[in-house]
């Protein structure tokens, strides 16, 4: 009548004798001890078997027998590092065992799959780490009661399938595998989330960002995701491939080869043309799965090549909106149904296919592929309870840094603020994280920032100014909560990845950024001079001294050059919408950097424009813009034409003190430079007027009509601003010597040469270089930008010396 039998820690060696008559035998406990079998059938007999631990034996190798099926009240089954060989017995289902809540097997040798019987089980808690196994984990979805589950050290593969209904799961570690995909949202929205370990697979993607308070392990470069950066979207090139390697299970072999953001920097099967996919072949990859319609996302297209495999289902029509195609070879496989009807000149191969032409498949294709996405709707009970995820830890921020493509140290910020009142503002000061990006140094540096907040005007953000414990000043922007809607969080993200993309020597630098809930902070290089408006305007009330031509001319040639960066960048071209001298930023040394990319937009190729509803500035808008709402690079050339002509006559683009017929200043420039005469009146009676300033300053001044020309096509594009400014800077003064120069980007260097270094700087780092990656839709057309108060730039730095 024996119900307990406790002889764990203890020195017991030989065989573990037989105890089958114990029929009332509960809870049996053996572990750390040092025996060295156990007989083939133990559990048979032991009925009433509630608890067992074997754990730590040394035994010669076993396997878990049928006859613990009669145990059918068992609650804890645990043998860790026993020697089980074998696969899992495919009876720890909740039909056998409708009590079962912990089955540890972790250090064994087991080997084959997981057992479809886990599916619906009680089991809250399983290891299964330290094992040989493989196949899917697809069985996680319906295994609903997992608070923890170690399946780490094994060789699973495939994606992780929906967790929407594991609402406990706790701590979660797949770490060491070969799991592919995109970690799903369902795992980073499990509200219950401590520990994740998804280190050591090949996991695709975005690096998934997890709520502030998961322990997360997902070191960097230990898995496939198109970059390293928590949460940012990857190109959209890779998201469509992503989309058709899903289609087929995610086989390892993608993974394995797919590497970075930029399918056509060497990514095997993808051929392309000027960053344009033009060939996918798939031949003989022994792939199974279906043929994803997402073929029709990929535009450039010329050839598909899926022959020699495994494909069943039918060729979706999707792919015959193509407008490139020219070749589908879909020979050899299990494929069924009509070919539907592709233009006249696309090649057609499907021969080897013995079901094509038919409504179904004739013989069903042996079971359903194993990589094959699970059903992802089944068993997902409850998918859309997780709303009331409740925030507890204090720490709000996860922070990203952004430079790492050129050695520059990037930051990582974390902003504490009060528990809960996550829309309250938070009093000052409050201590900012920062984590430098490289270097040995792992320790956060905590860092207050002064209250003395800088009120951005319209209240779309509130700039503070701070230090580095480095005494490196920073400005840090803070969103107000409720400015942005979720839809301008994706907007507020890709803007981040403009910023953390564009990098010169004349465009202020973002440092870091913080991104948590409705937490948004963005943090900038400091600019001690202030605005370029301060200098040109306000100069008198500010206690400043008027600018030297000479200097205007530096400002406006370092404007040029970082504005031709941003319009020439790698393929891409960015288009600023909002140039004035509020946006232009200067250092103690004068130089200029423009600032607040807002509004920055990703140029579509060539010639056209995409319409965007209208923000920027009154004064500086191109007209076109202003009245159709159309963006090319060249509104940026009118917009800095206007602010040559204030540089050159001290005069704001709307200067409402004067008559109504002086008060649009390029209307009232092109007056006034008609005739020498009315010229010179014109000119800001600060600038010293000699022979030779002079005539730099007509040449200016010329330079400005053409950037103001009423039709876009008239104005010149930045490079050959670039060439007048800096062959008139040149001649007054040698260039003040390079001290910073730490982007690598030397000022003498042509646009393509600089382009090209810093290329070289971005291959060499673990960061990938897609000029177009992050932009999320990649369809910029028609999208709405909220028209933002303007003053940004001007706020975060106008408090200086106060
Ligand atoms: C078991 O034996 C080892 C030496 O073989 C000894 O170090 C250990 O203390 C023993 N443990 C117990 C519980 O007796
Ligand atoms: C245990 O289950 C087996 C079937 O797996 C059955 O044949 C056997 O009689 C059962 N033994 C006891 C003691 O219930
Ligand atoms: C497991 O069992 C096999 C065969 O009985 C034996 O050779 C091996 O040493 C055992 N492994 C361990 C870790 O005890
Ligand atoms: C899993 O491993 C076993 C051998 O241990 C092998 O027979 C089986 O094919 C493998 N399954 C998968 C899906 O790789
Ligand atoms: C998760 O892990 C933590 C830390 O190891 C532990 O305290 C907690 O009990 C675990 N949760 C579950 C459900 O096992
Ligand atoms: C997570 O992984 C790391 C390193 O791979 C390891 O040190 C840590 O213990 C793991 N945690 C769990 C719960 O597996
Ligand atoms: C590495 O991972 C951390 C945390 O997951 C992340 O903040 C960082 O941006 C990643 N990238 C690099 C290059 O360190
Ligand atoms: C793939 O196709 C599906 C269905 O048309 C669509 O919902 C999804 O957005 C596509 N994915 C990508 C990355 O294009
Ligand atoms: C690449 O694609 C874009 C957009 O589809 C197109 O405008 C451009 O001409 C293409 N480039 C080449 C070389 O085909
Ligand atoms: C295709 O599947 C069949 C069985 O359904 C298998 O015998 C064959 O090896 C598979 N071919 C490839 C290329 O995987
Ligand atoms: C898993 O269980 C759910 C419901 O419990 C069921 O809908 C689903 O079909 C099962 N999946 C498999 C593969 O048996």
């Amino acid at each position: 009548m024996l119900t307990r039998l406790e002889v764990m820690n203890n020195n017991l060696s030989g065989p573990i004798p037989d105890l089958s008559g114990l029929s009332s035998v509960q809870v049996l406990i053996l572990h750390n001890n040092l025996f060295s079998s156990i007989p083939v059938d133990f559990f048979l007999g032991l009925t009433s078997l509630v608890s067992f631990s074997l754990d730590y034996n040394p035994l010669t190798a076993w396997s878990i027998p049928q006859s613990l099926q009669n145990a059918t009240g068992l609650k804890d089954f645990s043998a860790t590092q026993v020697n089980i060989s074998g696969t899992i017995p495919d009876f720890f289902s909740s039909e056998t065992f409708p009590s079962l809540q912990s089955l540890h097997l972790a250090f064994n040798q087991l080997e084959g799959e997981l057992p479809w019987s886990f599916n619906g089980s009680t089991i809250t808690s399983l290891w299964l780490n330290g094992n040989q196994l493989n196949g899917t984990v697809s069985v996680l979805q319906g295994m609903t009661y997992l608070t923890e589950v170690w399946l780490h050290s094994n060789k699973l593969t495939g994606p992780i399938p929906d967790v929407s209904g594991l609402l406990g799961m706790q701590n979660f570690s797949l770490r060491d595998n070969q799991l592919t995909g995109i970690v799903p949202d369902s795992l980073v929205k499990l509200p219950s989330l401590y520990i994740v370990n998804l280190t050591n697979n090949l996991l695709q993607g975005p690096t998934p960002l997890f709520n502030s308070g998961v322990n997360v392990d997902i070191a960097n470069g230990t898995n496939s995701f198109c970059l390293d950066v928590p949460g940012f979207p990857c190109d959209p090139r890779v998201d469509v491939l992503l989309a058709v390697a899903e289609s087929v299970g995610y086989p390892s072999g993608f993974a394995a080869n797919w590497k970075g953001n930029d399918p056509c920097n060497q990514w095997q099967w993808i051929t392309c043309t000027n960053g344009n996919i033009t060939i996918v072949n798939f031949q003989r990859l022994g792939l199974s799965g279906t043929i994803s319609a997402n073929f029709s996302m990929l535009k450039s297209l010329n050839k598909l090549i899926l022959s020699g495999n495994n494909l069943t289902g039918t060729i979706p029509n999707e792919l015959t909106t193509l407008p490139s195609l020219t070749l589908l070879d879909v020979s050899n496989n299990n494929l069924y149904g009509k070919v539907p009807a592709f233009r006249q000149n696309v090649v057609i191969n499907t021969a080897g296919n013995t079901d094509i032409g038919k409504d179904e498949p004739s013989s069903t294709p042996a079971g359903s592929p194993a990589g094959n996405t699970p059903g992802t709707s089944s068993g997902s009970s409850g998918g859309g309870n997780d709303a009331k995820k409740s925030k507890t830890g204090t720490v709000v921020g996860s922070v990203i840094g952004a430079f790492c493509g050129l050695g520059l140290v990037g930051l990582v910020v974390c902003l504490y603020t009060r528990k809960g009142k996550r829309s309250s503002k938070v009093q000052s000061p409050h201590t900012v994280v920062i984590h430098p990006r490289h270097s040995g140094d792992h320790d956060a540096v905590k860092v207050t920032v002064a209250g003395s907040s800088v009120n951005g005007r319209g209240g779309f953000g509130t700039v503070y100014k701070g230090e580095l414990h480095d005494g490196t000043k920073i400005a840090v922007k803070r969103m107000e909560s409720g400015v942005i809607s979720e839809k301008g969080l994706a907007e507020f993200k890709s803007e981040i990845a403009v910023l953390t993309k564009v990098r010169h020597r004349h465009l202020v630098g973002l440092l870091g950024y913080c991104l948590d809930g409705n937490e948004r902070l963005l943090v900038y290089e400091y600019m001690p001079q202030g605005t370029l408006s301060r200098h040109v305007f306000n100069w008198r009330e500010e206690g400043l001294k008027p600018l030297e031509w000479t200097r205007r001319l530096t400002i406006a040639l370092d404007v040029a050059r970082g504005v031709e960066y941003l319009h020439g960048l790698a393929h891409q071209s960015f288009i600023h919408r909002d140039l004035k001298p509020s946006n232009i930023l200067l250092g103690d040394d004068m130089r200029a950097k423009v600032a607040d990319f807002g509004l920055v937009r990703l140029a579509p190729d060539g010639k056209h424009s995409i319409e965007t509803r209208l923000a920027g500035t009154f004064g500086y808008l191109a007209p076109e813009y202003a009245v159709t709402g159309r963006v090319t690079t060249k509104v940026d050339l009118f917009s800095f034409g206007v602010i040559l002509m204030e540089l050159i006559t001290g005069r704001k683009a709307l200067d409402e003190t004067q008559p109504e017929d002086s008060l649009h200043l390029v209307t009232w420039f092109r007056r006034m430079h008609f005739s020498k005469d009315t010229f010179r009146k014109a000119i800001d009676p600060t600038i010293e007027l000699d022979e030779e300033t002079c005539a730099s300053v007509s040449t200016v001044a010329e330079l400005a009509g053409h950037c103001c020309a009423r039709e876009p096509y008239q104005r010149p594009d930045m490079g050959h601003v670039v060439n007048v400014l800096s062959s008139l800077a040149e001649m007054w003064k040698p260039a003040e010597p390079d001290s910073d120069d730490i982007y690598g980007i030397d000022l003498d260097m042509t646009l393509p040469q600089a382009l090209k270094k810093w290329q070289a700087f971005e291959g060499n780092s673990n960061v990938d270089d897609s000029s177009s990656s992050f932009l999320g839709s990649g369809d910029n057309t028609q999208t709405s930008i909220p028209t933002r108060p303007s003053g940004f730039a001007e706020s975060f730095t106008s408090s200086d010396g106060r």
